[in-house]
């Protein structure tokens, strides 16, 4: 087999570069080791900032997020027994965020690349990627029982944390890590979500984030200990914890607590699972005609919801790096593109590291570093200045 660009990975990042590039009329091959039902079904992050939202409408792939995509001007943060909220669209000059599940991008993004015929392999493993420093970089993979060979111009490793492409070249990387010692429990409930905007609790258990899919379906995070056993999480638990966490803490001062009370309410749970959080970054992005996009070459907690739109950055500079070079065979924007979307990558691990300092329970934090928080936390909810560096940051930068 030959193509112009071997895409490796089906999840938002490879599916989205294949959709632009197509539109650029420039040939892909797509390899995805799972199933389109299992792609489908998988329950990620749910928001999508002003740019994505924007990259999906113009490339013809919105219509579906159009009608059911929840438009949110604001967020809110709770602590010390109060609610705050944060008004992104007025701090921002007239940005929002969509919640939009990431398992309806990939949907949408399945359909159109199906809907053109063009090659998509589902349940494919790559094995292997080589000659990644020639003009005929290959990649190698097993289907029913044969060896296989893909030969391109170059090679998209958008193949998530644990795939091939970033260890074929981990040599070359220089690596900049940290692991947080807790995760988030997660779950999708049938059931009205208790706000109609996001919820971020900084609680003395524990952080707790209520958030949604639609008017009928919530998504609800709790801080857990990052190798949590999910087996000692029974329904009831999870919402009594949850219940605990969106209403008052131990030791409030007297009439701190918002009159508004929120009610939860209890649902069938659709899925839960557990998710250790860390920060990851690999430098650079590039080796050879091997481009790294997504999460193969960055992590970040999920607080905040940067991960799927940085996957979708990263792909948008490379398909237009690509598209220059075939139009013109100019390739000084795919020599700049670990540069370009680096920069972008760490403004969004700063603000991700931030947010999750800001609102988790750090096990081993002194007394001294649990009453900066709380300052903290009262100066973003009450000065104009420290809430803007939020919003603007959380709607995401412009490109
Ligand atoms: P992925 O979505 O991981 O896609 C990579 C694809 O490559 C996968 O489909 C995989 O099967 C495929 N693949 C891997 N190896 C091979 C191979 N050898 N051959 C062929 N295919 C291969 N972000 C948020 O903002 N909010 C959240 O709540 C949130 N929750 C998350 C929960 C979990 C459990 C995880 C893992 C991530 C979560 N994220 C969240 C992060 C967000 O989902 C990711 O940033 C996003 O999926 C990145 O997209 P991607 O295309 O780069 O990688
Ligand atoms: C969701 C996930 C996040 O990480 C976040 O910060 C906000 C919302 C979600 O899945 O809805």
């Amino acid at each position: 087999m030959r193509t112009q660009v071997g895409i490796v990975g089906a999840g938002p990042a490879g599916l989205m570069l294949a959709h632009l590039l197509y539109q650029q009329g420039i040939e892909t091959i797509v390899v995805e080791s799972r199933s389109r039902d299992y792609l489908e079904s998988r329950v990620r992050a749910g928001v999508l900032e002003q740019g994505t939202v924007d990259t999906l409408n113009e490339s013809g792939v919105g219509e579906r997020m159009r009608r059911q995509g929840l438009i949110h001007l604001g967020i809110e943060l709770s602590f010390s027994g109060a609610r705050h909220r944060i008004d992104m669209h007025e701090l921002t000059g007239g940005r929002a965020i969509t919640v939009y599940g990431q398992q309806e991008v990939v949907k949408d993004l399945i359909q159109a690349r199906l809907d053109a015929g063009l090659p998509l392999h589902f349940e494919v493993e790559a094995t292997s990627i080589h000659n990644l420093d020639t003009d005929a970089p290959k990649i190698r993979f097993r289907k029913d029982g044969t060896s296989h060979e893909i030969t391109c111009d170059y090679i998209a490793g958008c193949d998530g944390f644990h795939g091939i492409s970033r260890p074929a070249i981990a040599d070359a990387l220089q690596i900049f890590e940290r692991v947080y010692p807790f995760g988030w429990l997660g779950i999708l409930a049938q059931s009205k979500p208790p706000s109609e905007e996001l919820i971020y609790c900084h609680h003395e258990r524990g952080f707790a984030l209520f958030s949604m899919r639609s008017p009928e379906v919530t998504r609800l995070y709790l801080q857990c200990a990052p190798d949590e056993d999910i087996a000692q999480w029974p329904d009831a638990r999870i919402w009594e914890e949850l219940e605990l966490r969106l209403g008052p803490e131990g030791s409030l001062p007297e009439g701190s607590l918002n009159d508004e009370s929120l009610h939860l309410e209890e649902g069938t749970i659709l899925q839960k699972g557990v998710t250790p959080m860390r920060s990851f970054v690999a430098e650079p992005m590039q080796y050879g005609n091997l481009f790294l996009a997504g999460d193969a070459a960055h992590i970040v907690p999920p607080t905040g919801a940067k991960g799927m739109n940085l996957a979708i950055a990263d792909v948008r500079v490379l398909s237009r790096a690509l598209a220059t070079f075939y139009q013109t065979g100019n390739n000084s924007l795919l020599e700049a593109y670990s540069t370009t979307c680096l920069r972008r990558v760490w403004r969004a691990e700063h603000f991700s590291w931030w947010m999750t300092s800001l609102l988790h329970r750090f096990p081993d934090a002194t007394p001294f570093q649990q009453r900066l928080q709380l300052s903290e936390l009262a100066y973003v909810a009450s000065s104009r200045a420290a809430a803007t560096a939020l919003a603007e940051n959380y709607v995401g930068l412009p490109f």
